[in-house]
């Protein structure tokens, strides 16, 4: 099998084409990836000092199962399959909460293993790890099917396999996380495809005002295109007094989809009074602190900060919901696709995002 891994922190993935992937055991598929998405997070993986090693990246990944192990009722080989990076068992206490992106089968998506503690991936014996959760930077890949949803027959998956991290973070962050209502103000800090897809979701719930701020001026004009009723330049204009200027008191939303403390500041101090500020961006290193201005202020205001894990999905019913709005027409997936590229050019893929280049691009399997 054909993978692209990261052998040394902080280089350039290797592809390579002697990758075993194992067979599927109780509860799993064995899913050929057809196309995987790039999302920042596979970037911030690359990067990051430590993690084990090697690992194999990507997580916004769709394909067609291959083979079913034991237990896969409801699931078939041919089935067309987005991949989701949050699972939901639908049994632990958190499913059962109805807060399905803290379902307990997610901290095994950050270990680099399944939950008996196997990769399922090896390599001239050796374990390969699952990098960001999932290892769907690579042909094939064993997943359980708490994470694994169904799509008709007809989905393209090259567009499908976006709603399994960055488009359904996005559309979630607003629709689940937030609930942004009708005729709100919305603030969106950075708009890659994770901010694109607030954008979207914003514009789904029928926001009537969505302010984004971001220093490429090729991404700012981007989010015009999918809803953004106003842009800021934050190397060039102040932040907080433009978002005032624009809405008086601050908008009833913000979301932070780039994962920087001192935005994250900004965000609180961005909203009105009553306002709810949201993290979707991840700031890798755990030693950085969020900041907010003033404790009195923010108790006064009554002023809510608060986390996203994955848009707070249930994939099995988000996913197809999502699906749902793109065939209606109202959840752009097309023009979020800015590349295609083989494998192969997997680390220029990476550039891409680097350089915020285009919006999002799809690796071809
Ligand atoms: N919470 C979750 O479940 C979840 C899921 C997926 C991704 N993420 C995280 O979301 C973040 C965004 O991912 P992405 O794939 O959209 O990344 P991206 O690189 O495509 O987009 C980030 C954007 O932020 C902009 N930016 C950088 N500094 C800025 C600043 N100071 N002010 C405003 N804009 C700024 C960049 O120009 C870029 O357009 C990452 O941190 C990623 O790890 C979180
Ligand atoms: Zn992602
Ligand atoms: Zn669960």
């Amino acid at each position: 099998v054909r993978g692209a891994l990261k052998e040394a922190a902080g280089e350039p993935l290797v592809v390579r084409d002697d990758l075993e992937v194992g067979e599927p055991k109780q509860g799993e598929v064995l899913v050929r990836v057809s196309h995987c998405g790039v999302c920042h997070s596979d970037l911030s993986v690359q990067r990051a000092p430590d993690g084990p090693l090697p690992a194999v990246l990507g997580h916004e990944a769709a394909g067609i199962i291959e083979a079913c192990g034991p237990a896969t009722a409801g699931y078939a080989e041919g089935d067309a399959v987005v991949l989701s990076v949050a699972p939901s068992c639908g049994r632990c206490v958190a499913c059962v909460r109805g807060q399905h992106s803290l379902c307990r089968e997610s901290r095994v998506m950050l270990t680099g293993t399944l939950a008996d503690g196997d990769s399922r991936v090896r390599r001239g014996g050796q374990v390969v790890y699952r990098g960001a959760g999932m290892g769907a930077f690579a042909e094939y890949v064993v997943m359980p099917t708490s994470a694994v949803v169904r799509v008709a027959p007809d989905t393209p998956l090259e567009l499908a396999c976006l709603v399994g991290c960055g488009v359904g973070t996005g559309v979630g962050a607003a629709l689940n996380t937030a609930k942004v209502e009708p005729g709100s103000s919305v603030l969106v800090f950075g708009v890659g495809g994770v901010g694109i897809s607030i954008v979207q979701g914003a514009r789904i719930a029928g926001a009537a005002r969505i302010i984004v701020s971001d220093p490429v001026a090729a991404r700012r004009d981007l989010a015009a295109q999918f809803g953004a009723t106003d842009a800021i330049d934050p190397t060039t204009q102040d932040v907080v007094s433009e978002v005032k200027r624009l809405t008086r008191y601050g908008t009833d939303y913000a979301f932070d989809a780039i994962g920087r403390p001192e935005v994250v500041s900004t965000a609180v101090a961005a909203i009105r009074a009553g306002g709810t500020a949201v993290c979707v961006g991840i700031t890798l290193d755990p030693t950085v602190p969020y900041t907010i201005d003033s404790g009195m202020m923010f108790a006064l205001q009554e002023k809510v900060l608060r986390g996203c894990a994955y848009g707070s999905n249930n994939p099995h019913r988000d996913i197809p919901r999502y699906l749902d709005l793109w065939r209606a027409g109202r959840l752009d997936l097309e023009s979020m696709v800015t590349a295609r590229r083989p494998l192969e050019q997997v680390n220029d893929a990476l550039d891409d995002l680097v350089a915020g280049r285009g919006l999002r691009t799809v690796l071809d399997l």
